[in-house]
């Protein structure tokens, strides 16, 4: 029989809500015909699909990166505010469209009081530059009597938007990005952009656009910037995207195995760079960018998929591992962000229609919603399994969590068996007792690949049910191939 031991009093760090957060970027139908489709029967008066709102609002994200992403590498900013007929379309061409300007700062903060989340908001620091990220954060910030204060009135918005989070850069590490930077370009390009936004508004909180491709000269470019920069920045962020290319269920499951190493050797390099330069505090980590991503890709020179990833069963397997990730690294992972919220890589998928909520809609939407404050060191052994380059692994994927209150513990298991069911003996630590059933969410499909779709919504989906505990613990069996959320409620 499986095991996982929790006691309460093991405690990793508080948690920071932000690791459940979002990114929407101007790409395909993410928001064109996804979160803006003015004119639609099911959007409210200001353009905005209330069915899409209505599923994100589910997810409970507390933050919503914007505006790319690749995108923002040739964004200005001033082509979409003010008067919508008068804001100029442009060529785009991270991903090779024609950006209407239709949505911009003003629509897009809107739309985050809806769903009341924090606007987090990217510069161009591809072919921008820093007078450009400036202003923008005296337009959304600015409280004087300024020209760009006056004009964001002129806009409607007489009110400040206090966007307090500001990302510098997208990929800037990435051949694939407008104006790439080299590692001394971005530390020197980071610094002054960070420092005249931070002198406009000194409370806002900035992201480095750290790390995206990890084959690169990550420790010479992280080094540099952290030597250059480091007072100024409140985050890394870095970014990535796994995937089941070769069609390996097992290797795929073991993709733990590599979140592990990097979010490790991360946490390592952020502490090593805070002693050497002797930083009067931590620099946390946002992986800012982050999900399942692999089938819709473009080939080199063709632009004509717009990301539409149909996901499976097996993806949500992957988005629940990855969370459990950020969950056991709490101390350093203070933000996070789903890429993408829908249509594009994403968790809600539209037509003119309606939608259909894809598979890794389910385990965000549960880990979001029962969440405690503080993340639990869990022991855990049983069941293991291996693949070519990782023996030993186990099979089950566990993350437990606290609420402030002490009185609801939440174990959070994946079992990454396509065939075996998983008996598992659960058990609490002295200073804790279970008081009451205990509530079992799973999220699970008939097989691996089964996916949703507009015809079959709910091939995968959720059932619930409670199941009644000795006071120090219980057994449970893990469906195979299962995302599973247990909570307790505690004495
Ligand atoms: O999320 C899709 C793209 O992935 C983003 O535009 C880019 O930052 C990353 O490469």
């Amino acid at each position: 029989m499986d095991q996982i031991r929790v006691d309460v009093d093991r405690t990793l760090a508080s948690i920071d809500r932000n690791i459940f957060g979002g990114f929407a970027e101007h790409l395909g139908r993410c928001i064109y015909g996804g979160i803006y489709e003015p004119g639609s029967p099911l959007a409210d008066s200001d353009g905005i699909r209330t069915d899409v709102l209505d599923a994100l609002c589910r997810l409970r994200m507390p933050i919503l990166r914007y505006p790319g992403g690749n995108f923002v590498s040739g964004y200005r900013w001033q082509d979409g505010v003010g008067p919508v007929e008068q804001r100029p379309a442009r060529a785009e061409l991270a991903w090779h469209s024609v950006e209407s300007n239709r949505f911009g700062t003003n629509e897009f903060v809107q739309f985050c009081r809806k769903l009341g989340t924090e606007p987090y908001l990217v510069v161009n620091c591809g072919d921008g530059d820093m007078r450009e990220a400036r202003d923008w954060v005296e337009y959304c910030n600015g409280t004087q009597d300024t020209a760009l204060v006056k004009m964001r009135r002129q806009h409607g918005f007489d009110a400040p938007h206090k966007v307090k989070y500001w990302g510098i850069g997208n990929e800037v590490d990435g051949h694939w990005q407008i104006g790439a930077k080299t590692p001394e370009e971005y530390a020197r390009a980071f610094l002054e952009f960070a420092k005249v936004m931070k002198w406009v508004d000194p409370t806002i909180k900035l992201t480095a656009a750290a790390t995206s491709d990890w084959s690169g000269d990550i420790l010479a470019r992280v080094g540099l910037l952290v030597e250059q920069a480091g007072k100024l920045i409140d985050y890394l962020g870095i970014h990535w995207y796994v995937g089941n290319p070769t069609n390996n269920f097992q290797e795929y499951m073991a993709v733990s195995e590599l979140i592990e190493d990097r979010l490790s050797a991360y946490e390592g390099l952020a502490r090593m760079l805070r002693l050497q330069h002797k930083l009067p505090r931590p620099i946390a980590i946002s992986v800012d960018e982050w999900n399942v991503w692999y089938r819709k890709r473009s080939e080199a020179g063709d632009f004509s998929n717009t990301l539409e990833e149909i996901y499976n069963l097996e993806d949500a397997l992957v988005v629940a591992i990855q969370m459990n990730a950020f969950i056991r690294h709490a101390a350093s992972v203070r933000m996070a962000n789903l890429a993408q919220v829908v249509n594009v890589i994403a968790p809600i998928f539209t037509n003119p229609n309606g939608l259909f909520l894809q598979t890794i809609f389910y385990p965000f939407e549960l880990y979001s919603n029962t969440c405690g404050t503080t993340a639990l060191d869990v022991y855990w052994e049983g069941d293991t399994f291996s693949t070519n380059s990782h023996s030993g692994i186990r099979t089950l994927d566990v993350a437990a969590t606290l609420r402030e209150d002490q009185k609801q513990l939440t174990l959070y298991v994946v079992n990454r068996s396509e065939t075996k069911a998983l008996e598992t003996a659960i058990s609490l630590g002295d200073s804790a007792h279970l008081s009451g059933p205990v509530q079992a969410h799973v999220v699970n499909g008939p097989n691996i690949k089964a996916e949703n779709s507009f015809e079959h919504p709910n091939t995968v989906g959720v059932s619930r049910g409670s199941l009644s505990a000795e006071r120090k613990g219980f057994t449970y069996t893990f469906e195979p191939h299962s995302v599973t959320v247990l909570v307790c409620s505690l004495d």
